[in-house]
């Protein structure tokens, strides 16, 4: 089953997820149907607050970057409670789009390297160091479980040059190529 996508003004957006335990209701139905809902929006990362579940679970394939890291090839995670242990390292600047801002593409700057720890699809512990494009996705689906999106980044000259176009996302006033859940 493909999930619409939430999209900005959904306060499920902004509302901080809870851990959950192996015996959570429907866990394996729930990540096949999420890793679809991401595939076929053409995400390369997505949390579970953005199909309607505040819940402290997100996915990632950054094989999109393999071009540029060969090691990405098959970067294919599953981040489930994860926690932030540290953000070490520059800060840079990359260009960030996300599926509940749908047309929305802004530069923001983040620490290229995250250290995180996180239970698999197994609940099995991991702690890893990741840097480049996959620290990138990490920092913003994380952002998602703490009820944050990328926008909130942005100086507030330029949150105010959006206001209309985040106002015409929440009435659902536009045409991404997935299909969204417009707030009520
Ligand atoms: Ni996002």
């Amino acid at each position: 089953m493909i999930f619409p996508i939430v999209v900005y003004g959904d306060p499920i957006l902004r509302k901080k997820a809870e851990p959950i335990t192996p015996d959570y209701p429907g866990l394996a139905e729930f990540l096949t149907d999420f890793w679809e809902t991401m595939y076929v929006a053409d995400g390369v990362g997505l949390a579970a607050p953005q199909v309607g579940r505040s819940i402290r679970i997100f996915v990632l394939d950054a094989s999109a970057g393999a071009d540029d890291d060969p090691s990405l090839k098959d970067f294919k995670k599953v981040f489930i409670n994860p926690v932030m242990l540290e953000t070490p390292g520059e800060d840079i600047v990359i260009e960030e789009g996300c599926l509940s801002l749908p047309e929305i593409r802004e530069k923001i700057t983040r620490p290229d390297t995250v250290r995180i720890r996180y239970q698999d699809e197994n609940f099995e512990v991991h702690e890893e160091t990741f840097s480049g494009f996959a620290a990138r996705i990490i920092q913003h689906e994380y952002d998602h479980l703490e009820g944050k999106m990328f926008i909130d980044y942005l100086s507030p000259l330029r949150r105010k040059l959006m206001k209309n176009r985040l106002m015409n996302i929440s009435k659902g006033k536009v045409t991404p190529k997935y299909k969204i859940r417009v707030p009520v």
